[in-house]
């Protein structure tokens, strides 16, 4: 590792049955030699804490401590997290465990920080409907309504003769004969993500007392279960697990051409927008805990990268103000689930092709002085509760919250803007000149009261402010916009193919709505009824844009805002931090831009 030029190592996150080999006797030698190894070659660990995979005496002691999924079935031993969050027994053991290795390890050279647990919520891990989150969701509704008649009167319970008499005798939201109410499954997913952020601070507030290193989580890509915001705000970086052809396959929302087009690449977005998503998570401070090196055993298809693109994603990264990259893994298993999981080494320890282009990077490195993050051309607001609430009623098979938000982001990277996303609670709109909120569910007091005095461009819609907290619909009806007299009068959603036709301008697509009022209509559909009504430079969009009308709305905001938006060739991506622009050729044939010739997988620097 020292010798390929590395500086990092993750080690221990799954490693609590070699730790603790039978209950209360702690094998720490194993960890204490490697450790030492490493720190005499100069590198610096991440110590995991190991409780995302309990060994199996753990369920001997604790056998209630698994998850039960929404169908009632307990999900069992054989693979990993499986417990619940809510089962206090295994709180306890976990509090034990970390205290053991923060002990030890708090204040040892060679850590230099610590990963709690290992991805939360992988494998739909973050809703359990077991007992225990049974008892501990009726002690956090408590909390939350404080009566039972408040209760019922925010959720909305006349409704089909829902009313509760006591907190009691409330369930959990699975299992209901038709859908549950909304508010129940709203205020359950709430829970649940509480119940993440719980765990995570009974983990962190045992490190603290023993080590002052940064504590840190592995989030994953498109994972909505729990407030990563919420989480962050606990830690001291955030880092993320970027697996982009995985990826591609499994999570991208996209046509079969994009995707064979990009199978060796990966979306050219996708991974961007996790990187802007999780530098605010970390509050600036972010890392790649764990970078694809080459085919990995999960998704449908597991295609190798195009050579070239393992360092093109790990220049990306940078370039997006990433601290660190480490690469999952160092040696391919020959054992267990992830064997047809690639590594730097193969499973004989003889280098794979990802060695040389990490070399390269490392090469390269000493002439690039650390990237600046300065603040971006636009923030687009990201909500995890908004997910919830769309998951909950989607009101359309094709309606999806992350889709929507990628959808604008995406626009906002063909034009080579800085994007940063930013969290619900934001509210320092002034710092930029266009901010975003598209369906942004149930915008915060102060978002709102921020928004008159902002003087830049927003766009805001559609389904913003569309329920309360508590899932109903307010009154006055969405979007409530201040100052603007917009009504939502009507909504709609589209299947595959149908488009609401907004004649040169684009079209909304999967999703539109009807406006009435008095503010100014600055787009219309076909039919002469409003498409986008404004005030001043605040736009409500009613609708889910196609690619064009994207295009339209951002070139209309750029200009008001006198924003430099670029025109890149189709695989293009770049960002910038004042003095160097960074571009990506995600695209499988050279691309020039300025002058430059960028080869397939290959990425320039350009002084600005
Ligand atoms: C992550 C996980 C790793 C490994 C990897 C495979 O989800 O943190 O332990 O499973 O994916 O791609």
């Amino acid at each position: 590792m020292a010798a390929l030029g590395l500086s990092w190592v993750r080690i221990g996150e799954f490693a609590w049955t070699h730790l603790e080999p039978t209950p209360g006797n702690l094998s720490f030698d194993w960890l204490d030699r490697a450790i030492e190894i490493l720190g005499g070659q100069g590198l610096k660990v991440i110590l995991g804490t190991p409780t995302a995979t309990p060994p199996r005496w753990m369920l001997d002691r604790h056998p209630d401590m698994l998850a039960v999924d929404r169908d009632g079935q307990t999900r069992g031993f054989g693979s990993r997290r499986h417990y619940c969050f809510s089962h206090e027994g295994y709180r306890q053991e976990a509090a034990r465990i970390v205290t053991m290795l923060a002990g030890h390890y708090g204040d040892h050279p060679t850590v230099q920080a610590w990963q709690t647990d290992n991805e939360y919520g992988c494998h739909g891990t973050t809703l359990s409907f077991s007992p225990s989150a049974l008892a501990a969701f009726r002690v956090w509704l408590q909390e939350r309504y404080l009566s039972i008649d408040d209760l019922n009167e925010a959720w909305g319970n006349d409704f089909w003769s829902m009313r509760y008499d006591r907190f009691d005798q409330i369930d959990l939201p699975n299992l209901t004969v038709t859908e549950a109410s909304p508010a129940h499954w709203l205020a359950f997913r709430r829970f649940s993500s509480d119940q993440v952020v719980s765990f995570d601070a009974i983990q962190t507030e045992i490190i603290r007392k023993h080590s002052d290193r940064p504590i840190l989580h592995n989030y994953m890509g498109t994972e909505l279960g729990f407030d990563h915001f919420k989480l962050g705000e606990g830690l001291d970086i955030a880092s993320w697990d970027s697996y982009p052809l995985g990826f591609l396959e499994d999570r991208v929302t996209a046509d079969d051409d994009h995707k064979f087009r990009f199978m060796r690449q990966g979306d050219p977005d996708y991974q961007a927008f996790h990187h802007d998503l999780y530098r605010t998570v970390g509050k600036g401070r972010w890392w790649i805990m764990e970078q694809q090196p080459g085919p990995v055993n999960w998704a449908p298809y597991n295609p190798a990268p195009l050579p070239g693109m393992v360092r093109l994603w790990t220049w990306e990264a940078f370039a997006h103000g990433a601290e660190m990259v480490s690469y999952f893994r160092w040696r391919q298993a020959r054992f267990g689930q992830e064997q047809m999981h690639s590594g730097l080494h193969r499973p004989d320890g003889v280098e794979a092709p990802a060695a040389d282009e990490i070399r390269k990077v490392i090469e390269e490195l000493p002439d690039r002085p650390d990237v600046e993050t300065p603040v971006g051309d636009a923030a687009l607001v990201f909500d995890y509760a908004s997910a919830w609430g769309y998951q909950t009623q989607p009101q359309g098979a094709s309606f999806s919250y992350f889709d929507l938000v990628f959808t604008w982001y995406k626009g906002l990277r063909r034009l080579g803007l800085n994007v940063d996303i930013v969290g619900p609670g934001f509210t320092d709109l002034a710092q930029y000149k266009l901010i975003l909120a598209p369906g942004l569910m149930a915008p915060s007091a102060g978002f709102l009261s921020s928004l008159p005095s902002f003087e830049g461009t927003a766009l805001l819609g559609p389904r913003f402010g569309s329920r309360t907290p508590d899932h109903a619909i307010p009154l006055p009806l969405p979007p409530g916009i201040p100052d603007m007299d917009c009504t939502v009068s009507f909504v709609e959603s589209l299947r595959p193919g149908a488009r609401r036709d907004l004649g040169n301008a684009g079209s909304y697509i999967n999703w539109s709505e009807r406006l009435e009022g008095t503010a100014t209509v600055t787009l219309s559909d076909g039919d002469g009824f409003p498409a986008v009504m404004s005030n001043r430079k605040h736009h409500y969009v009613a609708g889910w844009p196609d690619d064009g009308l994207v295009n339209t709305l951002l070139g209309t905001a750029c200009a008001a805002e006198g924003i430099a938006a670029l025109s890149l060739p189709g695989s293009l991506r770049t960002r910038h931090d004042g003095m160097t622009r960074y571009l990506f050729n995600y695209g499988p044939e050279a691309e020039r831009f300025d002058g430059l010739e960028i080869e397939p997988a290959g990425v320039a620097f350009l002084s600005l």
